[in-house]
């Protein structure tokens, strides 16, 4: 016996307030509130079919076989999907997953990965639940994939279940250039680096501290679509969160010589009158966030450094969807 397979696709969000440090690791709460915009690019695509054919759950990413702890992350959420389906439902299930860029890189691929899964996963099993019962699957796994499930800008608030919607992608007309530094695998998994970071780094209470008046501060922005104010929200968000890394021992650094190139670039940009703001998240990449009538002026600066491998431009996507079975949302 097989379920109808389910395919879901999910795009990556990028936080403009971050979220760094949980409130309650067993849970995986988030300690400080967080709000996103939600890509129309770096997708996931997740089909999943429960199979009584199968004794244990297979994983593929893009074509090669998941084992180890990211087998494990993918499991412990097709045992929540099983147990929420009722104590009967024991079926095992192949789960393949490709994403359109590199994979663990700071490209929040978990975002769009365990967004894509938990949507796909729930339907496989035959339930139908609300966009925030999935949003709260998928936080468990991962607390940034909450917000993938809404499309726009997101939040997730501070000891929250799931994201929730803050504005529709069509609200405000804004690009994020995702300047790719170095290719490859990265050397510290965020969920670590934050738990390390809330036991050692003496920054972190004022990080929880502060968050939420930055978050505050961030939403009225978005709402009222202030860009320089939304802008400096997020530069200050992400320098408090690295900061906090930095005073561990040793230092947890994300950044490298052309992530800070990158920045001192956009601020150079920024004093010639064009305007744009980074963020940096658990990798080295540079996000820039810039009004759609000036973002190709700014993609063509930043592609012009050597340093910087490739620009990927994005403008606000929608949430996870259902697609058909040719790839076509449901
Ligand atoms: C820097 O969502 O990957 O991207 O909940 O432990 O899976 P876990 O962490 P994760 O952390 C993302 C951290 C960040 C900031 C953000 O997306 O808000």
């Amino acid at each position: 016996m097989t379920t109808k397979p389910a395919i879901a696709s999910a795009h990556s969000n990028i936080a403009l307030i971050k979220y760094w440090g949980k409130s309650d690791s067993a849970r995986n709460l988030p300690a400080v509130p967080s709000l996103s915009l939600t890509l129309d690019g770096l997708t996931t695509t997740t089909r999943v079919q429960f199979d009584a054919e199968l004794d244990a759950d297979q994983v593929e990413l893009d074509g090669a076989v998941v084992t180890g702890r990211e087998h494990a992350r993918v499991v412990a959420l097709l045992d929540r999907v099983r147990a929420l389906q009722g104590p009967g439902f024991e079926l095992r299930a192949r789960v393949e997953s490709r994403n359109d860029f590199p994979t663990a890189a700071g490209l929040a691929s978990s975002a769009s990965g365990f967004a894509a899964l938990a949507l796909a996963a729930s339907t496989a099993a035959g339930l139908s639940l609300s966009v925030e019962a999935i949003s709260g699957l998928a936080r468990q796994s991962s607390a940034s994939a909450a917000r993938s499930l809404f499309g726009g800008f997101a939040s997730l608030l501070a000891g929250s279940e799931h994201a929730h919607s803050v504005a529709p992608l069509d609200h405000w007309d804004l690009r994020l250039l995702v300047a790719v530094t170095e290719e490859g695998r990265k050397p510290l998994g965020s969920t670590e680096a934050m738990e390390v970071t809330k036991r050692d780094s003496p920054y972190y209470s004022a990080w929880v501290a502060h968050a939420p008046e930055l978050y505050r501060e961030a939403e009225t922005a978005v709402r009222e679509r202030q860009f320089d104010t939304l802008g400096a929200c997020m530069e200050q968000s992400t320098l408090m969160m690295h900061a906090s890394m930095w005073a561990t021992r040793p230092a947890i650094l994300f950044f490298t010589d052309t992530t800070l190139a990158v920045v001192h670039r956009v601020r150079a940009l920024r004093a010639s009158g064009l305007p744009c703001y980074f963020t940096i998240d658990a990798g080295p990449h540079v996000k820039v966030l810039a009004q759609a009538e000036h973002a190709e002026a700014i993609q063509q600066e930043l592609a012009a450094m050597n340093q910087v491998k490739r620009v990927i431009p994005c403008a606000p996507g929608p949430g996870a969807r259902l697609l058909s079975d040719e790839g076509t949302p449901c």
